[in-house]
């Protein structure tokens, strides 16, 4: 059976009850109604718990006048909807030892009576084996009314007036318009979560989208309701989606080629036994799995979907069940970090053998243009439209001392040597890699895996792309020394050998702040803004370092910098590339940290005199 519909294929046939109260008292209740999004969440997730493959969704006035959700689910009999707006009414767990096997989104038995107590609930159902359907009304969670009504299949719940009793909490309320994109957020999480189920949305009684349902068994079917969802993410073709699994726990991470990368985290989501979650080191365990294949300050397309033994994960621990506490978080971020750079090389090396292989007799000069060269189409998990010309490179890093080191920078540059030597045997006709506007330099492309081809003047430069990289992210460590203190402290789990008082002292002095928790084991708790996002680096770096404290910043520099650069053999991108180009250019000393240089320059003339012309 298909992962997304393992908990929910078959809905709980118990009835509901009022919980005992040592029950009861064992769930992280709290406020969990604030904002119409919230009714919206808990209503979905009654609908997606109730079994239903079809769900509607109607909002007005952002959620306040009126949001309804109607399914076609296992449904509620008489008994149940009497029941079922009472605090601590539920079908989904009985016993505390439940608490620790739920499969359910549900299981506090909370949200219809905090949803009753500040609106006016109207709620229609009919149990699967009832002859007819019932129809309860509460305002302010007082019952007004229960009759019996004609009704085909499931629940329709309809919440109107919100806060209607409450004015404060009314005022807190933003535009309409802005609630009602939190509820349409809302409903693209549960989505997402769901993708076997199909979702309409209505706004206003108009009709505003409809998500159909994708096959559990269609093996994509995640990728497929992303694409759905968010359309502007593009083709299929830009995304891999990849597998894993560990004791008592499998996930589907569907990712965007590093080419659609973003300048923020939104589209880093995380998904835990089907509820988008805020788990700061899964989405970390992601972004390392991208580390040399983004330049720093870009964010992956990236999704998981995780999903753990209920044994290994609590979320009984927020109201809203936005955080989950994992037992066995530090193997599943392994895992995962593990499978999306894997899936990033293979990529990488199946890009090049094609370019190998495809290269062209005209091409054997070595120059073929890594990104524009479709011709055949093949290039899977490329970029379309990304050519220099219409993705600024990153600017990422620093621009000093350009004008001194590279004279007549600014001097207006031929397109092309061959436009002025030989305009009938220009070599990448057929393959144009046009120069960007405001670069001083063309990019040619890459080769043998390593080199970034540059024009520049009247030389070509041949850039070791990973020892560029390499010295640059030096650079960068060594001029950002000022500690942040990171969202949640990371804890070093790896070192066998307790870290030596004085190098914690000297780490402290570089902007490492490294404490020990109560259970005696380290953990890092700001870093160099440089830093951060390597921190699994660091943590090999420190199991492994041997050397004195007065080495100590420039081999955790290089060893960051080696770590954490684009390797031999990497994909990269256009914008990565110029991204490296120039930031190799701007730098004063053009040499690796261990010394070698990062590029070989042949300038015109010494080419012109190596075939003999003058
Ligand atoms: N759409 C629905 N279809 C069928 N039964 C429903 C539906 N909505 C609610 N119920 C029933 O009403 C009960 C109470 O719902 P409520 O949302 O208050 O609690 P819960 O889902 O059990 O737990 P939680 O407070 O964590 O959401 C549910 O346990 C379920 O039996
Ligand atoms: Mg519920």
């Amino acid at each position: 059976m298909n992962e997304n519909q393992k908990h929910h294929a078959h809905p709980s046939p118990r009835r509901v009850q009022v919980l005992r109260e040592d029950v009861a008292r064992k769930i992280a209740a709290g406020e969990v109604i604030d904002r119409p999004y919230s009714v919206l969440r808990e209503l979905l997730d009654n609908a997606i718990d109730s079994g239903a493959d079809q769900i509607q969704v109607e909002i007005a006035d952002g959620g306040t006048r009126l949001i309804r959700v109607s399914d076609n689910g296992s449904g509620m009999n008489s008994e149940d909807l009497s029941l079922c707006f009472q605090s601590h009414a539920t079908s989904k767990i009985e016993h505390e030892d439940d608490l620790l096997r739920i499969q359910t989104l549900g299981f506090r038995g909370e949200a219809l009576s905090s949803i009753a107590a500040v609106s006016k609930l109207e709620i229609t159902s009919r149990a699967e084996d009832a002859p007819e359907g019932g129809v309860v009304i509460v305002h302010g969670g007082k019952k007004v009314s229960q009759t019996t009504k004609a009704w085909g299949k499931g629940t329709s719940i309809g919440v109107s007036d919100l806060f209607f009793n409450l004015p404060a909490r009314k005022k807190f309320l933003k535009r309409s318009a802005t609630e009602a994109m939190l509820c349409k957020n809302t409903l693209i999480e549960k989505a997402l979560a769901f993708p076997h189920i199909q979702f309409e949305y209505r706004t206003e009684g108009t009709l505003r989208f409809v998500l159909p349902g994708v096959p559990p068994q269609i093996e994509s079917n995640h990728l497929q309701r992303i694409l759905m969802a968010y359309p502007d993410l593009g083709d299929e073709k830009l995304f891999f989606s990849v597998q894993g699994s560990g004791d008592g726990f499998s996930f589907t991470a569907v990712i965007g080629e590093p080419g659609i990368s973003r300048g923020d985290r939104k589209m880093v989501q995380v998904y835990a036994n089907h509820r988008r979650i805020q788990e700061f080191s899964l989405i970390q365990a992601m972004e390392y799995g991208f580390q040399g294949f983004l330049p720093g300050g870009r964010y992956p397309v990236a999704f998981l979907f995780l999903d753990a033994d209920p044994a290994f994960v609590d979320f009984n621990i927020h109201p809203a069940k936005r955080e989950a506490k994992f037992t066995i978080l530090p193997e599943i971020h392994r895992r995962v970090s593990r499978s999306v750079q894997e899936i990033l090389s293979n990529h990488a090396k199946q890009t090049l053998s094609y370019q190998q292989r495809s290269a062209s007799p005209r091409q054997d000069i070595g120059v073929t243009s890594f990104l524009h060269h479709n011709s055949t189409g093949q290039l899977q998990g490329h970029p379309h439209g990304a050519t220099p010309a219409d993705s600024p490179p990153n600017s990422d890093f620093p621009a000093r001392g350009v004008q001194e080191r590279i004279p007549n920078w600014n001097r207006p540059m031929p397109r092309s040597t061959s436009e002025l030597y030989e305009p009938h045997a220009e070599p990448m006709s057929s393959n144009p890699a046009p120069r960007h506007e405001s670069e001083p330099y063309r990019y040619l492309g890459q080769v043998f895996t390593l080199f970034l081809l540059v024009e520049l003047e009247n030389s070509l430069y041949m850039i070791d792309m990973h020892a560029a990289h390499e010295k640059i992210l030096f650079e960068q460590f060594s001029q950002n020394p000022r500690p942040q203190r990171l969202l949640l402290p990371l804890e070093l789990t790896e070192l066998d050998e307790p870290i030596n008082p004085e190098l914690l002292q000297e780490l402290h002095a570089l902007g490492i702040e490294i404490e020990t928790n109560e259970s005696g084991t380290y953990q890092i708790i700001s870093l160099p803004g440089g830093l951060i996002g390597k921190e699994l680096y660091l943590a090999e770096f420190l199991g492994g370092f041997r050397g004195t404290k007065d080495d100590l910043q420039r081999s955790l520099y290089a060893t960051m910098a080696c770590r954490s650069a684009v390797k031999d053999g990497d994909y990269i991108n256009d914008r990565i590339a110029h991204a490296i180009i120039q930031g190799a250019l701007q730098l004063e000393n053009p040499r690796c940290p261990h010394g070698r240089p990062i590029w070989f320059e042949i300038s015109k003339d010494e080419l012109f005199q190596l075939v003999g012309r003058t």
